[in-house]
């Protein structure tokens, strides 16, 4: 198939590109650059073999998305491209529904207009509420509580009146728990700019002694030792969901939410003691108090993936930590 892969330089978006080559499909990549490298095309085609297509192109720009599907014709898109801080989220929502929202929005409506009718959507577990009980099923209530979350879960909903409106759209949004990890031979990974506010980057800063130390948010969570727990999924397994997707779509239409995650809950504290075993790598760290707006516990339900994508995750939480410490070795300054 002919894909558009948009936010493609980015960290899911690059892995994914790199699993879809090596399925054969012939991609093009359309990112606007505001949070990647140009080098991540350089480094799927040294994994690959091919380099991906690609067009600097923001989704807003609405002439240059019809300009992109007038040259081009795409059996499928994959639309990765989006801003995902929470906290960044609060501080500035316009940024997240202009670019979110009315990027989607743009996209999809030259999309429809060119007849792409096959679409995978990045959604994320941040769309459920704060008090869903883990593990979380895909029809759990949905009471996102942060712009970034709404940004999402409008997309959802844009996405499922499409298809009402439309018999003919096929389009899977996959709610993401919380993706860790790089490609295994250490040429793509996730490069945060600034100081990272997530778990594993933040280890591996540490581990790199380009941080001083770790903080673990919280120790009097009613979980088993106290420290929040996350459904923390490999990034290949997640690049391979993508492709379950875009089959699964072959012969399924309508509008489709389907969970990502291994199902399996751990703790911070089992990640970082994880992290130092696997890695043979010491990580300062402190006891401190919980984050705000953080949860004690999230999950995923993955009965839904497995019966209609037949997809399983493949990676360990120590393949997680091997990975992802591998990346940030080999590439200590991200793609710079
Ligand atoms: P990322 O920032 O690495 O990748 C996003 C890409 O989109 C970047 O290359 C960026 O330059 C591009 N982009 C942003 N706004 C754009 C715009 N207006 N026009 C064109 N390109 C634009 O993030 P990621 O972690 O790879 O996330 C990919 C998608 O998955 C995002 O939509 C994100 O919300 C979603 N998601 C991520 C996580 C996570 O923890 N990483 C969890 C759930 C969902
Ligand atoms: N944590 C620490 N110390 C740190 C960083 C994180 O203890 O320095 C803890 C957090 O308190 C939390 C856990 O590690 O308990 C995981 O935190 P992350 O920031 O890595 O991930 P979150 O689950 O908070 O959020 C992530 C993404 C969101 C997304 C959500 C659900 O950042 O964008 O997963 O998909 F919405």
């Amino acid at each position: 198939m002919k894909v558009l892969v948009t936010g493609g330089t980015g960290y899911i978006g690059s892995h994914t590109c790199v699993a879809l080559q090596a399925a054969g499909h012939e991609i093009t990549i359309a990112d606007n650059l505001s949070n990647s490298s140009p080098e991540a095309l350089a480094r799927i085609a040294r994994i690959s073999g091919t380099r991906p297509g690609f067009q600097a192109l923001d989704m807003r720009d609405a002439p240059g998305l019809e300009k992109l599907f007038d040259a081009q014709c795409f059996d499928a898109i994959m639309h990765f491209a989006g801003v995902k801080a929470v906290a960044e989220s609060v501080a500035d929502p316009l940024k997240y529904y202009s670019n979110n929202v009315m990027g989607s929005i743009a996209l999809f409506d030259s999309a429809l207009r060119h007849g792409v009718t096959r679409l995978v959507f990045s959604s994320s577990a941040t769309v459920y509420g704060e008090n869903s009980r883990s593990p979380i099923r895909e029809d759990a209530p949905v009471a996102p509580v942060n712009p970034y979350g709404r940004s999402k879960h409008m997309v959802e909903e844009i996405l499922t009146e499409m298809c009402r409106a439309n018999a003919g759209l096929r389009v899977m949004a996959l709610r993401y728990f919380n993706p860790v990890g790089a490609h295994p031979s250490g040429l793509v990974g996730e490069a945060p700019v600034g100081t990272p506010n997530n778990l594993m980057p933040y280890l591996c800063q540490v581990a790199a002694g380009r941080l001083e130390e770790l903080t673990v948010f919280g120790t009097d969570y009613p979980t088993p030792d106290g420290t929040a727990v996350r459904d923390y999924i490999h990034v290949m397994d997640l690049a391979e969901g993508h492709l379950r997707a875009l089959e699964f779509l072959e012969s399924h239409g309508g509008m489709h939410l389907v969970n990502l995650g291994t199902g399996r809950g751990t703790s911070v504290l089992e990640m970082l003691t994880a992290f130092q075993r696997v890695n043979q790598v010491p990580i300062p760290h402190r006891f401190g108090a919980r984050r705000p707006g953080d949860t004690k516990e999230t999950f995923a339900d993955v009965a839904l993936a497995d019966r209609v994508l037949g997809w399983r995750t493949q990676y360990s939480l120590d393949d997680m930590c091997r990975d992802a410490w591998r990346w940030q070795k080999m590439n200590p300054k991200g793609y710079e």
